[in-house]
């Protein structure tokens, strides 16, 4: 499976940490960037990583900035992008199972590596539910057109 990364600042050691255990599990992993620790704008990140995910050049994206949130907001704007924010397992497995999320954030400041990496695991290891229920659900916001 193919997996892209992306942080700022603010996520970049952790960003590390997950890109280099996600390569030891055997996933293919495209690195978005921030190459190094420098400050960047998050949402450049998000969108160039999130439109890989959008293309399908990519089959999932996982984003981290500061608290996740920022990288959250950004990668929610581009087309065919679920993003979800997640600070434990629990939030993981629901932003896949009912959500089906193709983007995961999480916050640099927030999670430590193990905690993010369990997450990440998690995250992984679910897949979307589509019964009509949730097919429902993920069609209103699909189609939602501002009022
Ligand atoms: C950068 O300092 C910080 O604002 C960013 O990493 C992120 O937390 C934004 O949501």
């Amino acid at each position: 499976m193919k997996i892209v990364v992306g942080a700022d600042h603010g996520g970049y050691h952790l960003k590390e940490e997950i890109k280099k255990r996600l390569i030891e599990e055997g996933y293919e992993v495209v690195d978005a960037g921030v190459e190094e620790f420098r400050d960047v704008d998050y949402p450049d990140i998000a969108f160039k990583a999130a439109e890989m995910v959008g293309r399908g050049e990519v089959e999932l994206g996982i984003l981290m900035c500061g608290t996740g949130i920022g990288m959250c907001n950004a990668a929610s704007k581009v087309p065919g992008v679920i993003a979800a924010l997640c600070t434990n397992e629990y939030m993981a497995r629901m932003s896949r199972l009912h959500n089906a999320a193709n983007v995961l954030c999480m916050g640099g400041r927030v999670v430590g590596p193990e905690l993010a990496w369990s997450i990440v695991k998690t995250w992984l290891e679910n897949e979307p539910l589509y019964d009509e229920k949730r097919i429902r659900r993920r069609k209103k916001i699909e189609d939602y057109v501002p009022g």
